[in-house]
């Protein structure tokens, strides 16, 4: 198993959708143990595969006592309640913001063998669900956030040394 660098704001994978997987062999198995891996040293709850500079359509997590990978998913909320909670994403260092999501999802997709799964979930791992898979799809939470506390958060990105470091950069605020 091999920690991978995790890709951060500014690289334009993240912004990138990530195609279907259709092949389950053993090079996707060690993919899936090197994210979660990576997930693990990090100290996150989720990863996609953006975030490792794959754009490939998986995501792992390990959060309300469940852990594991789920490839090309496809998740719908369960009923009408929300939640709004602090989120963060170990691709944008040091940003966390009140996010709405969903409170109750169904989520489905394969396992790194191809077998069909569902994953029911809620709080964080319905908050991680939809947030890794926005990443499948290039999107950021940012993109999630009202407008003024979307400003507020990319003035923190703007003055960060992280970011910095990268020089010229896209603005998540310019995209639709
Ligand atoms: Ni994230």
């Amino acid at each position: 198993m091999t920690v991978r660098p995790i890709r951060i704001f500014g690289d334009p994978v993240l912004n990138s959708e990530a195609t279907r997987i259709d092949t389950f062999d053993e090079a996707l198995r060690t993919l899936v143990s090197d994210m979660l891996e990576t997930m693990d040293a990090a100290g996150g709850v989720g990863l996609a595969a953006n975030q490792i500079g794959l754009t490939k359509r998986i995501f792992v997590y390990d959060c309300n006592g469940m852990r594991g990978a789920l490839i090309n998913p496809v998740w719908e909320p369960i009923d009408d309640y929300v939640q709004i909670g602090p989120e963060g994403c170990l691709s944008i260092p040091g940003i966390q913001a009140e996010v709405e999501r969903h409170e109750n999802v169904i989520a489905r997709g394969q396992d790194e063998f191809g077998r069909p799964v569902a994953i029911r979930g809620n709080g964080l791992l319905a908050r991680c669900i939809q947030h890794e898979t926005d990443h499948l799809d290039g999107v950021l939470f940012l993109r999630r956030l009202e407008p003024e506390v979307r400003k507020e958060a990319m003035a923190v990105i703007r003055g960060a040394d992280w970011y910095q470091a990268q020089g010229e950069l896209v603005e998540e605020g310019d995209r639709a």
